[in-house]
């Protein structure tokens, strides 16, 4: 299998999607089998969704909560830590999860740019932060409210809502030598466009999956194969 050579001025911007989480047991979006098979994005992922049926969103974050708390890590999120350790602060990691399997695993150095399961926040965006909340709610009565009164609503990035620290992110590729694309199918933007972005740069981009991405014409080079199989000893840091 190809290494990928990290010289001692390399800057690495990692990008993780739902395949790393795979093997820990948590279903991916755009797999027959995944979670977008099974639910309607509009009934449980937008903002009119929330709207209209509220408690069936909330369903539908607390089954992801119950699942996410039962999975561990697997090699590949302790693999990414392992690299942010020897590299400090030229590594630096979004991810589209909203799991936190990165965390879990010892990442620091961390985005989650579509938001976090064990996080909620003011339905009503009063200014409030998100708080911890790891709720599992079977009504909506349940729910808890914020310090202005309005109902909490998962932290999660729906459908036609802005990611989340986009500045961060862009500054973060703009500076970075090398991007390592891990487990998303290029199919979501704006981070399908994060590969473009970095080539632009003049950045080697590398993709980490089994299968090809929708953009796999964009990277410099592919490794096939399950992110837990390939991602410890993938790097070789000079
Ligand atoms: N290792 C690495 N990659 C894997 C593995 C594995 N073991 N198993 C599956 N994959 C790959 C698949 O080949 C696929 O390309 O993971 C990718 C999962 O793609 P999606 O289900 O589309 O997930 P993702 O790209 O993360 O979705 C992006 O879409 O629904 C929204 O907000 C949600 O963040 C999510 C975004």
């Amino acid at each position: 299998m190809e290494r990928i050579r990290i010289a001692p001025s390399d800057r690495v911007f990692v990008l993780t999607g739902a395949g790393i989480s795979a093997e820990s047991g948590l279903p991916t979006f755009r797999a027959s089998d995944g979670l977008w098979a099974g639910h309607r994005v509009e009934d449980v992922c937008t903002p009119e969704a929330l709207d209209q049926n509220p408690e069936l969103v909330w369903q539908f974050y607390s089954e992801r909560r119950e699942q996410g708390a039962k999975a561990e890590p697997n090699p590949a999120h302790v693999a990414l830590a392992d690299l942010e350790a020897s590299l400090g602060e030229r590594f630096f990691l979004c991810t589209q999860n909203v799991d936190d399997l990165h965390e879990r695993a010892g990442s620091k150095r961390l985005i989650h740019m579509h938001g976090e399961l064990a996080k909620s926040r003011c339905e009503h965006e009063c200014g409030e932060p998100p708080v911890e909340d790891r709720r599992v709610y079977k009504n909506l009565s349940e729910v808890g409210r914020c310090a202005c009164g309005a109902r909490l609503r998962p932290h999660i990035v729906f459908f036609g809502e802005i990611p989340l620290e986009m500045n961060r992110i862009q500054k973060e590729i703009d500076r970075s030598t090398l991007m390592v694309v891990v487990g998303t199918s290029g199919s979501v933007y704006p981070a399908a466009n994060f590969v473009h972005w970095a080539r632009q740069n003049g950045a080697r981009t590398v993709y980490v999956g089994p299968e090809a991405p929708l953009n796999a014409h964009a990277f410099t080079s592919v490794v096939q194969g399950k992110a837990g199989e390939v991602m410890p000893g993938l790097f070789e840091v000079e």
